[in-house]
């Protein structure tokens, strides 16, 4: 296993749309554990392929019930979200910040696992957290584009707040 070197913004790897993996073999099983090995040495509990500048469908996530293991999702689709919760977020590709994001709260995800076979994988709380901010990473989706969207629509309060008080 070896240790990648991680790619900070605004490295443009970050905004490439990563291609789908056509079949799992020996190549995709040693990235899959060389991103598992990057993301604990930087204390991060998931990773997307783009963030070690590998532009295909990858993402491991940080198992908190079994630390030994990480989960490996290849090709993951998100085919439902459910609920809505706040929750604070950082990236490895973007140190030093930090913001509550909305997300759906449930999910359900296909993807491939390491034997390239199907997976369906339902889940709410933490782990539905993680796997949609790598799933967006895949689409050259960064967690700030979220922060932005939010701070904007603070603004357009305030400034709509503040005409109003001008009548
Ligand atoms: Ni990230």
């Amino acid at each position: 296993m070896a240790k990648l070197a991680i790619r900070i913004y605004p490295d443009r790897v970050l905004r490439k749309k990563s291609s789908t993996v056509k079949s799992v073999g020996e190549e995709e099983r040693r990235l899959a554990s060389d991103m598992v090995k990057t993301m604990r040495s930087a204390n991060g509990v998931g990773l997307a392929a783009p963030q070690v500048g590998v532009s295909r469908r990858i993402i491991v996530v940080d198992d908190l019930e079994n630390s030994s293991s990480a989960l490996v999702l290849i090709n993951p689709v998100i085919i439902k979200k459910k609920g809505r919760s706040r929750f604070c977020e950082g990236c490895l590709s973007v140190p030093n910040i930090t913001s509550d994001i909305l997300r759906p709260e449930s999910i359900i995800v296909e993807a491939l696992n390491l034997d390239g076979d199907k997976i369906k994988i339902g889940t709410g709380g933490f782990l539905a957290r993680v796997i949609q901010h790598e799933t967006d990473h895949l689409d050259g989706i960064l967690f700030i584009d979220r922060i932005v969207f939010l701070k904007r629509r603070k603004i357009f309060k305030k400034i709509s707040s503040k005409v109003c008080m001008e009548l």
